[in-house]
């Protein structure tokens, strides 16, 4: 089925068209230019770039899969969970072209669209796997025992791994978001450099509010004096804390639930310590891992388009009076 997905739910204005579970095209408006003198995401500016946005990154997802919009059989919008204002963009923009074009509409839930990111490449899981979803908004274990059913086996009690990255980022001021320029900078450095605390041990869920006040407390003892020379192996030493506990905590789920596949996506998934950390762990611990390319870890509309084609296929259609939703966790369902 050759389905076109839309996606919106925070910066990032996407559109992708996917056939038979195959990336025919991705095409990313990034506004990260506009929110960082900001140091994060302004929801009202982002509604008013996705507006500007939304229908040039159509006609490129199109153009660059070479369809036109008339052989479009369906159509995927990320329907939740994100910024209202974002969402409502994607939905209104998907409605009408549904409409227009006479063709199914299915809202997709965009955690649901990260874990599905796996399933476009060449080599693939077989469920049952653990998704780690790791991204700026959500870090949460599931038990994915097919599309569409899923059960959570552990959560952050407060802030997001990615959140964890953009704070500190902006606390060192070095911009938004704070996750790629960390992973940059942290190359040099030493990782065992600041001992920075890993939260929860012994628990399935995650805590990453002490981790950005322990720093915030070493910046203040320090009077935030601190040299470029030093960025590096502070830097490298907060990564070190995010990255061990998501290695652990989703390597203990996995013994925990006897599953030997592992499923790593969002943006922080992008990360490169993360990933060798964790292709380290799989080694040892004889589990197969499955992490996204990195275009398709970040928010993107392939991976709405992926999960969208599967739901359209088996017959899911939602209807023209389909509403946004804020907050939407990722629960079973058919
Ligand atoms: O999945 P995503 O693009 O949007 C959400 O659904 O939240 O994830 C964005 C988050 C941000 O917090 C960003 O700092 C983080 O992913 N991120 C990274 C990297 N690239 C993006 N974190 C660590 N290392 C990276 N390379
Ligand atoms: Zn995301």
């Amino acid at each position: 089925m050759l389905v076109l997905g839309i996606e919106s739910s925070c910066d990032e204005t996407a559109a992708a068209v996917v056939k038979d579970g195959k990336m025919l095209s991705n095409v990313i408006a990034s506004q990260i230019k506009v929110h960082s003198k900001y140091g994060g995401v302004v929801p009202e500016i982002a509604s008013r770039k996705h507006i500007e946005a939304i229908n040039p990154v159509i006609e490129q997802a199109l153009s660059d899969a070479g369809f036109g919009l008339k052989e479009i059989e369906g159509i995927a919008v990320t329907r939740g969970p994100g910024l209202i204002g974002s969402l409502l963009i994607g939905l209104a923009t998907a409605k009408a072209l549904a409409y227009a074009l006479n063709i199914p509409l299915v809202g997709v839930n965009h955690l649901e669209g990260h874990i599905t990111a796996v399933f476009l490449a060449e080599k693939v899981p077989e469920f049952p796997f653990a998704a780690l979803v790791v991204s700026g908004g959500h870090t949460n274990i599931y038990l994915v025992k097919n599309y569409h059913d899923f059960q959570l086996i552990g959560q952050t009690r407060d802030d997001a791994a990615g959140e964890a990255f953009d704070k500190a980022a902006k606390l060192l001021n070095l911009g938004y978001p704070g996750g790629v320029v960390i992973d940059k900078i942290a190359k040099g450095g030493n990782p065992q450099a600041v001992a920075f605390p890993r939260a929860m041990k012994g628990s399935a869920d995650f805590s990453f509010s002490g981790l950005k006040t322990s720093l915030l407390t070493m910046l203040k003892k320090r009077g935030r004096d601190f040299s470029a020379e030093e960025l590096p192996d502070i830097t490298a030493s907060y990564q070190e804390a995010i990255v061990d506990v998501l290695v652990e905590k989703t390597m203990r789920a996995t013994q925990d639930n006897d599953i030997r596949q592992v499923v790593v996506c969002g943006g922080v998934a992008a990360n490169g310590r993360l990933r060798e950390k964790f292709a380290d762990a799989a080694f040892k611990n004889k589990i197969d891992l499955f992490i996204p390319q990195v275009i398709l870890c970040t928010d993107n509309a392939a991976m709405i388009a992926a999960i969208g084609e599967i739901m359209l296929t088996n017959g899911c259609r939602d209807s023209l009076d389909l509403n946004a939703i804020s907050r939407w966790p990722l629960v079973a369902h058919s």
